[in-house]
């Protein structure tokens, strides 16, 4: 079931921020052309918080080591990560974002 996380003015494009969705640790991020993404809230290389990370197009990166992970595909484009994040469901329905945390679309 999807959750309300955010409204669309809370996120500028290139901005993220944490949800918490079913006790997931959900990263929900707008990227620069302004879509909206979710994807898991934790590095796959040393489990630190990607939404704390630098948008760059449809991508982010981690701020500890520099891996940067594709919002779309949820792949690691650089090491030192090598293993996918999960990618969540996103919808926009009006003025409100919503994940669905049960539907990975990137498995
Ligand atoms: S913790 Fe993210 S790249 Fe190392």
């Amino acid at each position: 079931m999807s959750e309300h996380v955010c409204d669309v003015g809370d996120l500028a494009p290139g901005e993220a921020l944490r949800a918490e969705v079913d006790g997931l640790a959900v990263a929900v991020v707008r990227d620069e052309d302004g879509a909206y993404h979710a994807i898991g809230d934790a590095c796959t290389h040393g489990d630190v918080s990607l939404s704390d990370g630098e948008v760059d197009g449809a991508t982010i990166e981690c701020w500890l080591h520099g891996s940067t992970f594709d919002l779309r595909s949820g792949r690691p484009l650089s090491l030192p990560a090598t293993r996918p994040v999960p990618v969540y469901l996103v919808t926009v329905e009006g003025e409100r974002v919503l994940v669905d945390a049960a539907t990975v679309t990137n498995r």
